[in-house]
C-alpha cells in the first residue's frame, strides 16, 4: 500500500519524504488555507520535494471553469494530479482530463455507487472519506471493503485512496482490505512507528549494551 501525506505543510512533507515514507501528497482547499500559502506557489514547492503524484483540487463547481482551473494546476509540474469533486460536473471533467492524459483524483466520495461512477469516468484515484463517514455513526472502513469488491469484480484500474484518515487503526484496516493508497496526516504517519514494547525493549538492550563496555564504531 502506498502512503500519501495529507498536508500542504512543506516542512512536514520534507521531513517525511527524507524518511522514505512519502509516495505522494494530497491537498485540499482547507489544507491550503491552513498552510497560509498561495496555492500555486505552495503546490509547486511540494511538487519539487516529492517524485510521486501531488493532488491539487479545483475550486470551481461547473465544468468549463473546472477545466480552466485544471489547466492552470496541471501546468505547475509533471507530477500534478487534478482533484475533482464527486459531482456530475466533476465526473465530466474527470473523463475529459483522463482522456487528455492527466492523473485525476475524484474526492468527497461517501458511497460505493459514487466510487463506481468515478471508476467509469476513468479516475486515477477515488478518495473515500472514512473519518467523515465514521463521524455520522457508520463505519468508513465498510465503504472501503465495498469499493474494493466492486472494483475487483469489474477489474477497474482506479486506485482506492483512503482519505480522511484519523487513526493508525484506519491505516491497518485499509491495508488488510487491500486499498491501494492511504493518505495520512503527518502526526498519524509518525504514530505508525510507535509501540510501547519497542521502547521498553530498546531501553533494556541499551542498558545491557552499556554494561558490556563495548563500542561498535569506535
Ligand atoms: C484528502 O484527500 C482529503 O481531502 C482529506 O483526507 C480530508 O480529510 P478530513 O476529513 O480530515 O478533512
Amino acid at each position: 500500500m502506498k502512503f500519501f501525506v495529507d498536508t500542504a505543510d512543506v516542512d512536514d512533507i520534507r521531513e517525511l519524504n527524507a524518511l522514505g515514507l512519502v509516495d505522494g501528497v494530497t491537498t485540499n482547499p482547507s489544507l491550503i488555507l491552513k498552510s497560509g500559502r498561495d496555492i500555486i506557489e505552495v503546490t509547486k514547492e511540494i511538487c519539487g520535494i516529492v517524485d510521486g503524484p501531488v493532488s491539487a483540487e479545483v475550486a470551481a463547481t461547473e465544468y468549463d471553469q473546472m477545466m480552466k482551473e485544471a489547466a492552470v494546476l496541471g501546468d505547475i509540474a509533471d507530477n500534478i494530479c487534478i482533484k475533482l469533486p464527486l459531482t456530475l460536473d466533476g465526473l465530466k471533467a474527470c473523463k475529459s482530463l483522463t482522456d487528455a492524459g492527466h492523473k485525476t483524483n475524484v474526492t468527497l466520495c461517501f458511497s460505493a455507487n459514487q466510487a463506481l461512477l468515478a471508476a467509469k469516468a476513468g479516475a486515477t484515484y477515488i478518495s473515500p472519506f472514512v473519518g467523515r463517514v465514521d463521524d455520522i455513526g457508520t463505519d468508513g472502513m465498510d465503504l472501503i471493503q465495498e469499493i474494493r469488491t466492486i472494483y475487483d469484480n469489474y477489474d477497474f484500474k482506479t486506485e482506492i485512496l483512503v482519505a480522511s484518515i484519523r487513526s493508525v487503526s484506519h491505516v491497518k484496516i485499509a491495508a488488510l482490505i487491500g486499498a491501494d493508497v492511504s493518505t495520512i496526516p503527518p502526526s498519524t504517519l509518525r504514530a505508525l512507528v510507535k509501540h510501547p514494547l519497542t521502547d521498553k525493549g530498546l531501553a533494556a538492550f541499551l542498558a545491557d549494551w552499556e554494561k558490556t563496555g563495548q563500542d561498535i564504531a569506535g
